[in-house]
């Protein structure tokens, strides 16, 4: 909040007046209160006990430049060491060019000549303002990079629940509604074998033929919460990835992979698996391009993955759409595994979007070739009647 003068002009002010002359700190004081302002003055000249002092909360600081064995300077240095953000008026019997451009230059709020300390007042006001709108805005600043902080922690975290969430639905599918609905397609075929009405087994291959497809329908749900062929890596997963798109769109894609048996962390396989899904999903629906072309690659720790088609680009407004959120829920995705995301566009030239995550050195050591899902859910429990 800032306080205006009128303001200030009715509190107390609390100065520190560094000042070795009793005479010239009676005079100052005179003048402000002759200008109306309440204030509230404490004279010192010995540099350690000023130094102390500078930790009591002043609302300013009036300084004479020639002390005792020091100079007004000095104080101001100390201030700025600190880091307070404390109005510091400089007043000296007489000050020279140098010395008033290197008090500005430190932060000193403004510097006068005894002999015409009119302005006195009003540069205080003026500078104990000045701080308050400073430090309102540090405030502020340091507000905005926290709340920016805990939006990115929120969203970083609701990304890996969403995930989790799906995993534990896909699990619960594969293992009440999978297991029934094998259990029934055996006792079907059971009975498809053993019935000798054709009426009966009409009804049964109907009844086989429905069962197949609700098989089928919870793969497919499965597999959209939670990609099972990830569990033989990501290269077999964007292997699979790029042939279905291709088939499915008509888009031509090649996938070009540096090594094929990639040691990957925990987490990164899915972080680039969704990735590359969302990024072949915006190029079947906004790029009208006719390739595209993944790359993956691990070089020196890096991990980078990078989606290119040759469509229409990305135009500058497209990102802020309000309703919108593929590519800035990727950003949020690539950083729970300490990556970004970078795109470029040009008109003409198509989009990159290039997914980049250093990995430790000691996790890509460690690990296989696995992901971070069990094998619980493995595909094999279906239709293997
Ligand atoms: N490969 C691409 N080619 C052209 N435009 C794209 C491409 N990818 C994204 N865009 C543009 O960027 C916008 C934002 O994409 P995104 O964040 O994924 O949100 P959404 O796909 O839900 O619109 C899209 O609406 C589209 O206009
Ligand atoms: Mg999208």
């Amino acid at each position: 909040m800032t306080i205006s003068g009128v303001e200030q002009a009715s509190r107390v002010l609390r100065v520190l007046h560094v000042e070795d002359s009793e005479l010239d700190h009676q005079l100052i004081l005179a003048q402000l209160s002759r200008a109306g302002l309440k204030v509230e003055m404490e004279r010192l000249d010995a540099l350690p006990a000023v130094l102390a002092a500078l930790d009591r909360p002043w609302d300013a600081i009036v300084s004479d430049f020639n002390l005792p064995g020091y100079s007004g300077l000095q104080v101001l240095e100390a201030l700025k060491e600190r880091r307070l953000l404390m109005p510091f008026i400089l007043v000296s019997g007489e000050i020279g060019e140098d010395t008033a451009v290197a008090a500005m230059r430190n932060g000193a709020s403004d510097y006068l000549l005894k002999n015409n300390l009119n302005r006195l007042a009003p540069a205080l006001l003026h500078a104990i303002d000045a701080a308050e709108n400073e430090r309102a805005r540090v405030t502020a600043d340091h507000e905005l990079v926290k709340s920016k902080q805990r939006l990115h922690q929120l969203a970083g975290h609701l990304q890996t629940s969403v995930e989790l969430e799906r995993a534990a639905i896909a699990r619960e599918i594969h293992d009440d509604v999978g297991g029934s609905l094998t259990a029934l397609k055996f006792d079907l075929a059971w009975i498809d074998r053993h019935a000798q009405e054709p009426e009966v087994r009409q009804r049964v291959a109907a009844a086989l033929e429905t069962v197949s497809s609700a098989i089928d329908a919870s793969q497919r749900i499965m597999h959209n919460l939670r990609p099972a062929i990830l569990e033989q890596g990501l290269v077999a997963a964007l292997q699979w990835m790029t042939a279905r798109f291709e088939r499915r769109t008509g888009i031509e894609a090649g996938l070009r992979v540096g090594d094929e048996r990639l040691a990957l962390p925990p987490g990164v396989p899915l972080v680039a698996y969704r990735t590359a899904q969302e990024a072949l999903t915006n190029v079947s629906k906004h790029s009208q391009a006719t390739r595209v072309d993944i790359e993956l690659s691990l070089d020196s720790g890096v991990l980078t993955l990078e989606i290119h088609d040759n469509g229409r680009g990305i135009a500058a407004g497209d990102l802020a759409k309000e309703r919108s959120f593929g590519i800035r829920g990727l950003h949020e995705r690539a950083a729970t595994v300490g990556g970004w995301v970078d795109l470029s566009s040009s008109p003409g030239s198509g989009t990159s979007l290039i997914l980049t995550v250093p990995l430790a050195a000691d996790a890509i050591d460690a690990l296989d070739d696995s992901t971070d899902f069990g094998n619980d859910t493995g595909a094999s429990i279906w239709g293997r009647v």
